[in-house]
């Protein structure tokens, strides 16, 4: 990851470095299989023609010959006033239209990326906006973004900024988005688009995606398919407010939305000043769901997440183990424990610190970064050492954007919290927890140095997990004047985005997951500056199921922290085996959040085989290509999906009975993604049954193995006494 690739809101651009004077032409912006056309002709509007598979330069010329209706491909309000549009804004005199035409082309090049910039100008204002195109020659995401900029005498107010907007030929078009609550994140809805608005959006201000989410995929033939089937996939890389509005009207398109959520937002921009609105994410795929997915996590590893080049390691996280309870003997505990089975990194969840205020539980001590060496005595030094004489690492968790109203901070600064000015701060979790203002440099400084504090102290800290677990209640900014009240939701993200780039540029290394109450930040754009995300506080395996299928549909598995808790389970008391719980696990970044002490020695026996096979089987899940097969959503009994080497050499099948009746018929899953003309030996992982499967060790061709796919038995043969309806395989293929 190149931290400084990333664009920041409001960020300087990279300057042009050529500019082509253009009379009436197309400009066709390509990746590795995908091309978008637009028609920019000087002094007229800038036109959408065409986004879908690579074309000729041939068919490029000749497309508006067969297009039907051609809309403009950033729509701006005022000269045009019934449609949805892209950007409005009132100028310094009132004026609340808009008018630009295309001023110039320029291109550049940014690490690899090749950027086309079309300019626009107003015909009467003095406001420029850039509207900007970015793309990779191997892959095929495609980002998209304005840089809107104020030269008036005095300031204009945006009222809306859009990142991008798309047209899609209407016709039988089904949206596939994502949405939840906390504990039950990224559920997967499929719905054909209809008359009327659809309208996607958060207003969270913190976090955004515990409900909803702002990634969604087109399906362009009907019903969504995994591998089959005309597919746009569409990612807004924003971890604040957002907005994505579908508007489906008289005229033949869908016409796609998405940027930052303007309500509440209205945005004053200066003389001089350049807003800069996070990118938009766009992939077209002809494989249907699953190879959207592909180029996402293709995408999302090598430019979008932190080290997505790097395995990630096996992990202990204390929370569920030991909640609040910590203590220096426990901690050894579960790093003995964790050792043991084969696991190389342990994390201390919350409950560490605070000295005036210890943190016992959640109504005290945030702020307060201080180890609590009542319960700690050999401070956080103690615990490196501890992890070293194990041979693992040491994580450890902050939630640095909060503070208590029970912390020495807030009794020194309450004047760095979210509050209104002429009312009581509203309090989150513990009915005490508040906000800091990142919008305040001050503020930014603070959430730095707890980072820096501890890492210049503790330099073999290897993970942090990043957690904010409250949303932004109440308006208002005690540091933003009067008139830029407004400007808080935008303020805030450009605070932390600035903060997290400071900690980045010093601490290039660290492994950083961002958690929100679970899944509250699986987004793109705050993934920069993290490795990964916790996908869910519910750890229970079956309905892991179904959140990770969905967040499947845009983040990579190397992304998704999936760990193996205890049973019952600690949010829906269901009672799962430990290798049912494991299989899910292995899906993704496997961890465990458990008390190693509560696990039978078979148990952990069982758990360390699975973890030894799962570091044989990591490059594969965590770099490998995924292809969905059964979706838990069908209620077929079943689910299944597995992921292929890029070189095809290898590959990983997941199948999780996902309910049981007897004597039902489940269906029979084939393959995908593997070569027809090469054979594959399988073998079973994780392997419970006193008998092996009846293909175990036999080789079968890429070819059978797709038409065919293998007859995966109902249940597990077992001991009688050890039979449940529980039942899973995970199968690895390796080429013969
Ligand atoms: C949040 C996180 C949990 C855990 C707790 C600690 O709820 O999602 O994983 O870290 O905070 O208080």
């Amino acid at each position: 990851m190149n931290w400084k690739s990333i664009t920041l809101l409001f960020a300087t651009i990279v300057s042009s470095i050529t500019v082509t004077e253009i009379s009436a032409k197309n400009v066709k912006i390509d990746t590795q299989n995908t091309s978008l056309v637009l028609e920019a002709e000087k002094g007229k509007k800038l036109r959408h023609l065409y986004y879908g598979g690579k074309i000729s330069e041939n068919d490029a010329a000749a497309l508006r010959s067969a297009s039907g209706k051609i809309y403009s491909a950033y729509p701006d309000y005022g000269m045009i006033t019934m449609p949805e549009t892209a950007i409005a804004m009132i100028h310094s005199d009132g004026d609340m239209t808009l008018d630009l035409v295309v001023d110039g082309i320029s291109s550049t090049h940014d690490n690899g990326a090749d950027i086309t910039t079309v300019t626009l100008k107003d015909t009467h204002y003095p406001v420029v906006v850039k509207v900007n195109y970015k793309t990779w020659k191997d892959k095929n995401v495609m980002e998209t973004w304005s840089e809107i900029t104020n030269n008036e005498k005095s300031p204009v107010t945006l009222t809306r900024f859009a990142s991008g907007y798309l047209p899609i030929r209407s016709g039988n078009v089904w949206l596939s988005s994502l949405h939840g609550a906390w504990g039950n994140e990224t559920r997967l809805t499929e719905e054909p688009l209809t008359r009327g608005m659809k309208v996607i959006k958060s207003h969270e201000g913190v976090r955004n995606s515990r409900f909803d989410h702002s990634e969604v995929m087109f399906s362009l033939d009907g019903k969504p398919q995994e591998n089959t089937g005309r597919t746009i996939g569409a990612a807004l890389c924003y971890g604040g407010n957002y907005k994505l509005r579908i508007d489906t009207d008289e005229t033949d398109s869908h016409h796609f939305f998405a940027g930052i959520n303007e309500e509440d937002s209205h945005y004053k921009l200066g003389k001089g000043e350049t807003f800069v609105t996070p990118p938009l994410a766009l992939t077209w795929s002809d494989e249907g769901l699953s190879g959207v997915s592909r180029s996402f996590h293709k995408w999302g590893r090598n430019h979008r997440l932190a080290h997505g080049d790097t395995p990630r390691k096996v992990l202990l996280n204390s929370w569920e183990g030991v909640y609040f309870d910590i203590n220096e003997k426990g901690m050894a505990n579960m790093m003995k424990n964790i050792a043991a089975m084969g696991g190389e990194l342990f994390v201390m969840d919350d409950g560490w610190f605070g000295v005036k205020y210890p943190r016992n539980n959640d109504s005290a001590g945030l702020g307060d970064w201080t180890v609590d060496t009542r319960k700690l005595p050999g401070g956080i030094q103690g615990l490196v050492d501890e992890a070293k004489k194990n041979g693992i690492k040491f994580g450890i968790w902050i939630e640095p954007e909060m503070v208590n109203s029970k912390s020495e901070l807030f009794e020194k600064h309450p004047e760095y919290i979210i509050k209104p000015a002429n009312r009581k701060a509203k309090f989150g979790r513990g009915k005490t927890q508040l906000i800091l203002d990142m919008s305040n440099p001050e503020v930014q400084d603070i959430v730095f140095n707890i980072v820096d504090t501890l890492m210049t102290k503790y330099p073999e800290i290897d993970y942090i997990k990043w957690d904010a677990n409250m949303d932004i209640e109440n308006h208002g900014s005690q540091y933003l004047p009067a008139d830029k009240q407004s400007h808080l939701y935008i303020g805030y993200q450009k605070g932390l985005q600035n903060t997290l780039q400071r900690i980045r540029a010093k601490y290039p290394d660290v492994t950083i997951q961002a958690c929100a109450s679970g899944g509250g930040r699986v987004n793109y754009g705050i993934l920069p500056w993290f490795d990964e995300f916790w996908t869910s506080d519910n750890t229970d395996a079956l309905q892991r199921i179904y959140m990770q299928w969905g967040t499947s549909y845009f983040f990579p598995a190397i992304a998704m922290g999936s760990h193996i808790s205890a049973s019952p389970n600690h949010q829906t008391h269901r009672i799962i085996p430990i290798k049912y719980r494991t299989d899910v696990a292995m899906s993704g970044r496997l961890g465990m959040e458990i008390q190693p002490d509560d696990m039978t020695a078979e148990e952990k026996e069982q758990t360390k085989r699975a973890i030894a096979e799962y570091k044989q089987i990591r490059p594969v899940v965590q770099f490998g290509d995924i292809y969905r097969l059964l979706s838990p959503y069908d209620e077929k009994g079943a689910a299944s999906l597995m992921y292929v080497a890029p070189e095809k050499d290898k590959a990983v099948f997941y199948w999780w009975k996902t309910r049981a009746f007897r004597n039902e018929i489940l269906p029979r899953i084939t393959m995908k993604g593997l070569d027809p003309e090469k054979e594959y030996v399988v073998h079973e992982l994780n392997r419970i049954d006193t008998k092996p499967l009846s293909f175990e060790g036999k080789s079968f061709s890429g070819k059978f193995l797709m038409e065919n796919g293998l007859e995966i038995p109902v249940n597990h043969k077992l001991a009688k006494k050890n039979e449940t309806d529980w039942s899973s395989r995970v199968l690895y293929l390796t080429e013969k």
